[in-house]
């Protein structure tokens, strides 16, 4: 084992995890839509990989819309929403 920083300035864990229908999950709110447009802007921005978006398959947070949690920042976003993700850009993608 080889232990190092992280190799990320900032890492945006999206969950998208979809369980169908069976019960609730990020996956009946846009949770994979949201993650793929912050990744595509990410690297339209020239940010990815030091800006890291990323999927998580469940946060735990499954009742809570789509959850986003972001590292180092220390924030949660839950009930995020397709119509939220410009204001996520604005909010961690400096220009
Ligand atoms: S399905 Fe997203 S937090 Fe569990």
């Amino acid at each position: 084992m080889k232990e190092e920083k992280i190799p990320y300035d900032k890492q945006i864990f999206v969950c998208t995890h979809d369980l169908k229908g069976e019960k609730p999950s990020c996956g009946d709110h846009q949770g994979a839509a949201i993650f793929k447009e912050l990744r595509r802007v990410a690297k339209e921005k020239g940010l990815h990989p030091r800006i890291r978006v990323a999927q998580a398959t469940c946060l735990g947070q499954c009742d809570s819309g789509t959850s986003i949690m972001v590292y180092p920042d220390d924030i949660w976003f839950k009930n995020v929403q397709l119509k939220d993700v410009d204001e996520l850009i604005k909010k961690f993608f400096p220009e």
